[in-house]
């Protein structure tokens, strides 16, 4: 395995597929061979791979002959069909979509939060869901020191989440109304230009919706504690990358402000950016095209004992998809963990 892997990427066509390959040239992950999936309709399509052509190709049942690493970002139905398919063919698939995060076969997985999962998987490790990484990655230190009780979380998410077809959505409604002509919405139920919509995922029977429960859900599985409360409210936004967080902790013990900001600046991944006086705090702005979560906003809440507010932003692409993904990959090589 010295010389590489073989490398499939799932959905090659796609936001979050374009940035697997991506993150894979950035970080010089070992690639012997890639090989670029989507469906039918982007077959023959080129994208490029390390400067050359490479043909996107129709994802069959076959695709993963010879593989050794799947990249799956293809929602969750394909991933649902296809990564089994993969994995009894000894290919190990990271998949991105909600298809098996909440399996308990499956490893759901941060590197900066619970790497040891990986260990007992079974060819298959799910990778969180955007809005659930940055929020985990941030409090795991907080986590470690005292526990956590409660969270109460709004988010603010961008549209690259929802996929390619939504940042083309938005950049026409900035287009058609700079035009002054009528604003047209195909992936959203409403208008996302100058607006919000506190709508991701569809609604559930309790009235939230079902990425509110995933922050619930996962946030549990990846800490592994399933006495933590979590209440979402998740928001989609008019920004084309970055999500950003409202997160208000309350904690099972005592932490100082200065204690918080103390555990944060020495956590791995995480940057502070908390100089509010001079108008610094975290943007979406500047963490597009970073791979570390941005915290800042750091407060006490008053309300509550052992409350804690702060703010965080990371790039939903990268941190919160790709880049997380291609971490697992790393940490699966270097600690022996693929073809078993
Ligand atoms: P395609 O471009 O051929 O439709 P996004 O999340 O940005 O919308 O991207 C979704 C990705 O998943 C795209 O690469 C898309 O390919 C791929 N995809 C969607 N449906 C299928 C399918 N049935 N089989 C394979 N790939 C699929």
């Amino acid at each position: 395995m010295a010389e590489g892997l073989n490398v499939a990427v799932v959905g090659a066509t796609g936001a979050v597929g374009n940035m697997m390959i991506k993150v894979l040239e950035e970080r010089n992950f070992p690639v012997s061979s890639i090989k670029l999936l989507a469906s039918k309709r982007s077959a023959g399509k080129k994208l490029s791979f390390r400067g050359k052509a490479v043909d996107v190709q129709e994802l069959t049942e076959d695709s993963f002959d010879g593989m050794d690493l799947a990249l799956f970002s293809a929602g969750a139905s394909v991933s649902r069909k296809f990564a089994p398919i993969a994995a009894s063919r000894g290919c190990v698939v990271v998949d991105n979509s909600s298809a098996f995060r909440m399996d308990p076969n499956v490893p759901l997985v941060v590197p900066e939060v619970n790497p040891k999962a990986l260990k007992n998987h079974k060819n298959i490790i799910a990778n969180p869901n955007c809005s659930t990484i940055q929020m985990v990655v941030a409090l795991k230190p907080l986590h470690d020191r005292v526990g956590i009780k409660r969270i109460v979380v709004t988010t603010f998410q961008a549209v690259s989440g929802t996929g390619q077809k939504a940042i083309v959505e938005l950049e026409e409604q900035v287009k058609a109304w700079s035009q002054g002509k009528p604003i047209e919405k195909k992936v959203y139920p409403h208008q996302i230009l100058f607006n919000c919509l506190p709508h991701i995922g569809s609604f559930l029977d309790n009235g939230f919706t079902e990425e509110e429960m995933k922050m619930l859900n996962e946030t549990r599985k990846i800490f592994d504690d399933p006495s933590i409360e979590v209440c979402a409210t998740t928001v989609r936004v008019p920004v084309f990358y970055g999500h950003s967080e409202s997160v208000n902790v309350e904690l099972k013990g005592p932490l100082s402000v200065e204690e918080v900001r103390e555990l944060l600046e020495s956590a791995e991944g995480v940057r502070m950016v908390d100089n509010p006086s001079a108008a610094q705090y975290p943007l979406p702005i500047d963490a597009a095209g970073s791979d570390l979560t941005f915290v800042g906003r750091i407060r006490k809440d008053p309300s509550v004992e052992n409350g804690i507010v702060m703010w965080i932003v990371a790039d939903n692409i990268r941190k919160g998809a790709a880049t997380n993904a291609v971490q697992i990959a790393e940490i699966l090589l270097r600690e022996n963990l693929l073809k078993k």
